[in-house]
């Protein structure tokens, strides 16, 4: 089993190589995806309007800052944080323009405010944070006892909605519990995670994406299909979500019946995923078209080996080598080392009714990046 770790640190070698001309080229950039030439594109641009779903605010700005800080605990270069406070700098300017600021708190800010606070200390980057957490914290509904997903769509009333992503947003709030001493954060953090263990986990140990309250009462009404097929259907990355998310929910509160759920959903992922280990964007998707997503696949191996670390079901074996067969097969078929393209992992999508597939995003290399670093024992923990 431990042949792995020669493997893995190959692949460590490879990424850091690749990282170090991608760094430089986009110096002073947030990218999210890659154009035709494979150059990243620019979500600080200011050019750009800012809104929710572009600019500043897109939710996955954080992970730029998170490969940063990876990257800077691989290599102790100096220049990697320059970039990564860079990326939290602009990060801070969110607040001003507060309107429209989400639940992805957690994701712009766990990766780049805490992760600074946790390597180095820094107590601006603490401030930031806890700031970051107060909004997530804000969005409690007592009601339902949900974190509300979203702000007001077009013709959509959002008020009542909480989404399997939030899973991860939410060790925002056990970070600020922890650093602060004060229980509240915690509390509503739980609050949540019990809400989506009762409403989200299906007998079957497969999440939906979307569950809907009514906002006044906290009765609960229906799901959505979200991102994935359909309301029956699995979405793969909210399944990677739900069972890393559980299981780190479980490592900041030690409440086991979040370990559980974990490893329900791990069970489950175990039972759909194929022989050569290509992550769909759904577990239920028909037979065509297929639609790929090395993204979920990435989320679901760093949670199988987080896992693995602390399962008590006897699985954690084949925990850690699922994931390892996922990460091994993502390096040999979509994986791109070379040093004059931006993205590692490509075959991604956002959604299964998306018009683009096949595409790069950001946090699939975080994801994957994150992974290689857990099975090579680099840097700490992010979330
Ligand atoms: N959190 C949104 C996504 O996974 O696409």
């Amino acid at each position: 089993m431990t042949e792995y770790r020669s493997w893995a640190e190959n692949v460590k070698t490879r990424i850091i190589k690749k990282m170090e001309y991608v760094s430089r080229r986009n110096e002073g950039k947030i990218p999210y995806t890659t154009n035709a030439e494979g150059i990243y594109d620019d979500k600080s641009d200011e050019s750009v309007e800012f809104s929710a779903d572009n600019g500043l605010k897109w939710w996955t700005n954080g992970f730029w800052g998170g490969i940063m800080w990876m990257l800077y605990q691989a290599t102790n270069e100096e220049r990697y944080i320059t970039n990564a406070k860079d990326c939290l700098n602009k990060l801070n300017k969110t607040f001003d323009i507060f309107e429209g600021l989400h639940h992805d708190v957690g994701f712009m800010f766990m990766p780049t405010a805490v992760a600074e606070c946790r390597i180095t200390g820094d107590e601006r980057s603490r401030t930031i944070a806890l700031h970051a957490a107060n909004i997530l914290a804000g969005r409690f509904n007592i009601n339902g006892r949900y974190i509300r997903a979203w702000n007001d769509l077009p013709d959509v009333d959002t008020r009542g909605w909480a989404i399997i992503d939030c899973m991860f947003n939410i060790t925002l709030l056990y970070w600020a519990s922890e650093e602060t001493g004060d229980p509240r954060y915690r509390e509503i953090a739980m609050a949540h995670a019990d809400t989506v263990m009762k409403y989200f986990i299906r007998d079957n140990g497969s999440s939906i994406h979307i569950g809907e309250f009514n906002p006044d009462t906290g009765e609960y009404i229906r799901n959505y299909a979200g991102q994935g097929y359909s309301i029956q259907s699995a979405w793969t990355r909210g399944q990677g979500w739900a069972l890393y998310g559980f299981c780190l929910s479980y490592l900041h509160t030690g409440k086991k019946e979040y370990l559980e759920t974990a490893c329900h959903v791990a069970d489950y992922c175990l039972e759909q995923i194929s022989d050569n280990y290509v992550i769909p964007i759904d577990f239920m998707q028909p037979d065509m078209p297929q639609v790929e997503d090395s993204c979920g696949a990435c989320v679901i191996a760093g949670g199988l080996i987080e896992l693995s670390k602390v399962a008590e079901n006897g699985h954690s074996d084949i925990y850690l080598e699922t994931a390892i067969n996922i990460l091994k097969t993502l390096d040999k078929r979509v994986n791109d080392y070379s040093t004059s393209t931006d993205a590692i992992v490509n075959r991604c999508s956002a959604a299964y009714y998306s018009k683009d597939h096949d595409m790069t995003m950001n946090y699939a290399d975080y994801y994957f990046i994150e992974a290689i670093w857990k099975l090579t024992d680099t840097g700490t923990n992010m979330w």
